[in-house]
């Protein structure tokens, strides 16, 4: 397993790319599996979890090229409409190909995909959502059998509680369902409006993406379309935090403010200086100290529950008691006992974590244990004194594409050790 020696002490200064969203990828490459047409995806970020599904998609049956960003699938033959355990184990996101398959062939079977780090991530949403528009779905053996032999009926669906995916899920299915389909409590991310984006681009008809009432008129077929996808928004928020932590000036390239308005005002509120020099550009400084600020996450357009624990990192260097509230999943301070090692002060209290600062970090070894909780143990070896060794970064594999070397071309003093 791969690990990084990050040596910190460094003010990181220059200018990084974001690349396209790993969470609007993924559901946009299982919108694929809805038309035997070929569908051109632009700024497909390499990552591995972008790798794990194209080789869903190749099981499912589909064919999927790729070369510099650009994924080409033609889902013409439909194999094994399946998701099996060995690749739903790895990325839980798997379960996107649920609706798709069930709306193009009239059944799916996917398996279930227990739990991570951070909680249990049921997907009993999206299969109540299903269950709505007319599939019959059973549980075995760890799997979720979906079938909808006669095709899918539209319906009105109120989610009990926001889910993206669900939400995406739904919105692929009820796009071939007959009739009209109305998903209430539905999530406002803007990767769910990338997906309808592109579904509309297919075909499909669709209104209201991106608030909380989406109205979907199901069509009999989906066409092949050409689709680029928006920016990471949470890889971006990651290296602002970066700009902070190290007192640095970054200027972030292909990123949009609007998709980052509750960080960005956390950020000046902590003593940062955020600013937008042109369009798809933000900056970072971090001239003065750094002040603890209070932050609940929430769905958007609240503050991400994916740059939680990266904020975290940075209210262990800010002056006070910064109170931050997780209320999106239940298990999400993984992060908080690694930064402790480093000389953090938190104190975790069920849904709460106290940050007190300033504390000086020193380097250590620590692991990484999920995704975003592995971002934040960076941002701390930037900020710690001497060298810090992290363990597991395939976790950050997952989602960040060549974080080493984009951090590395602002001075950051990182190495990958294989
Ligand atoms: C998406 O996960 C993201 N993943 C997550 O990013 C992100 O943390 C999460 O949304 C919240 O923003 C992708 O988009 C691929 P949810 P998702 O369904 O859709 C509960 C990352 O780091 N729930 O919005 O799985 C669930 O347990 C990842 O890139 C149910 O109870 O999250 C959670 O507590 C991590 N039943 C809450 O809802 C369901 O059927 C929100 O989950 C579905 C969800």
């Amino acid at each position: 397993m791969d690990k990084f020696s990050i040596t910190g002490g460094v003010r990181l200064e220059g200018e990084i790319a974001i690349s396209g969203a790993k969470n609007s990828a993924l559901p946009a490459l299982a919108a694929c599996l809805l038309t035997a047409d070929r569908v051109t995806l632009h700024r497909i970020p390499p990552v591995r979890d972008v790798g794990t599904m194209q080789k869903l998609l190749a099981h499912i049956g589909a064919s999927v090229t790729h070369a510099d960003g650009r994924v080409i699938v033609e889902a013409g033959a439909i194999r094994a409409p399946e998701a099996p355990y060995e690749l739903v184990k790895t990325m839980r996101a798997s379960s996107l190909v649920l609706g798709p398959l069930v709306a193009r062939c009239g059944r799916a079977r996917v398996s279930l995909p227990g739990g991570c780090a951070i909680g249990a991530r049921p997907i009993n949403l999206h299969v109540a959502g299903l269950e709505r528009l007319g599939a019959r779905v059973t549980q075995e053996h760890g799997y979720i059998e979906a079938e909808a032999p006669n095709g899918l009926e539209g319906a009105m669906f109120a989610f009990d509680r926001i889910s993206v995916t669900g939400t995406e899920d739904l919105l692929m299915a009820a796009a071939l369902a007959r009739g009209e389909t109305i998903i209430d409590n539905a999530a406002r991310e803007p990767e769910v409006v990338d997906v309808a984006a592109l579904l509309i681009r297919m075909g499909a008809d669709i209104e209201g993406a991106g608030t909380s009432t989406i109205r979907i008129r199901g069509v009999a077929e989906l066409h092949g379309a050409e689709h680029e996808i928006i920016p990471d928004r949470i890889e971006a928020g990651t290296f602002l935090v970066a700009g902070a932590i190290t007192g640095g000036d970054l200027l972030l390239r292909n990123c949009v403010a609007e998709h980052l308005r509750a960080l960005i005002a956390k950020l000046n509120q902590a003593g940062a200086e955020v600013t937008e020099p042109a369009p798809d550009t933000l900056r970072i400084r971090r001239p003065g100290k750094l002040r603890s600020v209070d932050v609940t996450t929430e769905e958007h357009p609240g503050f991400a529950t994916d740059l939680q624990a990266q904020f975290m990192a940075l209210m262990t260097q800010a002056e006070g008691i910064a109170i931050i509230t997780e209320t999106i999943f239940e298990n999400r301070f993984m992060h908080a006992l690694e930064l402790a090692r480093m000389g953090a002060n938190i104190r975790v209290d069920g849904r709460q974590a106290i940050v007190a600062g300033v504390s000086r970090l020193s380097g250590a070894q620590v692991i990484a244990s999920d995704l975003r909780a592995s971002a934040s143990l960076v941002l701390a070896a930037l900020a710690a004194e001497g060298e810090t060794i992290i363990d597991r970064v395939y976790h950050i594999d997952r989602g960040y594409e060549k974080i080493e070397a984009k951090l590395a071309r602002t001075g950051a003093r990182i190495r990958r050790i294989p």
